[in-house]
């Protein structure tokens, strides 16, 4: 006999709380969010859709829907690669242009449209013509978090993950670093490499202080402090370890400590809390404005009615491309 709604809502509310007991879920919030997992993991196999979620996203997002979940870096390959006919993101807009830039055949859908990024929008393709211009023949490099416009204006682009590896395999001694203000500068640090940034901020990653990471330190010591190359050098300069999202997982894994600050957008701690229930993450939280906008109302309504679908011109999408391409071949 084929078991009742009632029945399959409780199972799955069931199965939502196991994966996400680490985070305090109780039952019966679990029981609001199972009838829409439940919706939303039968419509991805009868569209034949995948859902690639970034670390920043809401748990019952995580761990109730996604096929995968990385960094960006991870995210990209993970698109380029998929077989699915439908690529459901979750995650912000520049991340979905990045899917259809790499995975121009398959149809992309992004839940909501203002799923955006304070860096992606301090920048446009006219200011980095402007760019090039003042520094003729100086190779531009481009951070992920950038429309499709901005990277096709581009050599290469790259994420948290390979910036300084891309930033060093490009020719000559100076390079033009976009958009990120702060991440311009920790580069600088890094390399003998001249640096000509731009004045892009996240909105998250600027609300950390040093003083906060002091204050952390004094009141829990021992603690490791982990923070996102998007934090100001002042952060920088007091963290044990810096890079992207997927730098600082494979750090915890490997690392003997049991108390972590995780310096990035507050979702990233939910995330690593469920992953290493036996280790503490003590950390302020910031939220990211842009990726909270995606929830589970909103992917169930893209993959009924198949919005809102992501496009980039041709002309643009192959220039972009070669960027995004130079990027995967670097890092690999
Ligand atoms: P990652 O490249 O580490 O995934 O970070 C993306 C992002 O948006 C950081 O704010
Ligand atoms: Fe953009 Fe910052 Fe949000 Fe990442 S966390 S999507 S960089 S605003």
């Amino acid at each position: 006999m084929a078991i009742g709604v009632t029945e399959q809502i409780s199972a799955e509310a069931k199965r939502l709380q196991g994966a996400m007991s680490s985070l305090g879920y109780s039952l019966n919030e679990c029981l609001l969010f199972a009838p829409l997992t439940l919706r939303i993991n039968t419509l991805k196999k009868e569209r034949n859709a995948v859902i690639l979620a970034h670390s920043y996203q809401r748990p019952e997002i995580l761990f109730g829907i996604a096929d995968f979940v990385g960094d960006s870096y991870g995210l990209s390959v993970e698109a380029k690669s998929t077989n699915a006919s439908v690529i459901v993101f979750c995650g912000v807009h520049f991340m979905a242009e990045t899917a259809k830039i790499l995975s121009p055949g398959r149809k992309v859908l992004i839940p909501s449209l203002e799923a955006g990024c304070s860096l992606a929008e301090s920048i446009t393709a006219q200011d980095v013509k402007g760019l090039k211009a003042a520094h003729p023949g100086v190779p531009v490099v481009t951070y992920v978090n950038t429309s499709a416009e901005v990277k096709s204006e581009s050599d290469a682009c790259c994420t948290s993950a390979n910036a300084l590896k891309v930033i060093e395999a490009m020719p000559g001694s100076e390079v033009i670093f976009l958009p990120d203000v702060f991440m311009a500068q920790n580069l600088r640090n890094q390399t003998k490499k001249k640096i000509h940034g731009w004045n892009g901020k996240c909105v998250v990653h600027d609300t950390f202080t040093r003083e906060q990471v002091l204050e952390y330190r004094r009141a829990y010591p021992g603690i490791k402090v982990l923070s996102h190359l998007e934090c100001t050098s002042g952060v920088i300069e007091v963290s044990d370890f810096v890079g992207g999202t997927n730098d600082m997982y494979n750090y915890i894994k490997a690392s003997g400590a049991k108390d972590f600050m995780v310096v990035t957008e507050c979702g990233m701690s939910d995330l690593l809390r469920q992953r290493f229930p036996e280790k503490r993450f003590i950390t302020p939280c910031s939220m990211c404005p842009y990726m909270k906008k995606i929830n589970l109302q909103n992917v169930l309504e893209s993959l009924e009615s198949g919005r809102f679908e992501v496009n980039v011109p041709e002309g643009i999408r192959e220039k972009a491309q070669r960027a995004l391409d130079k990027m995967i071949e670097i890092g690999k």
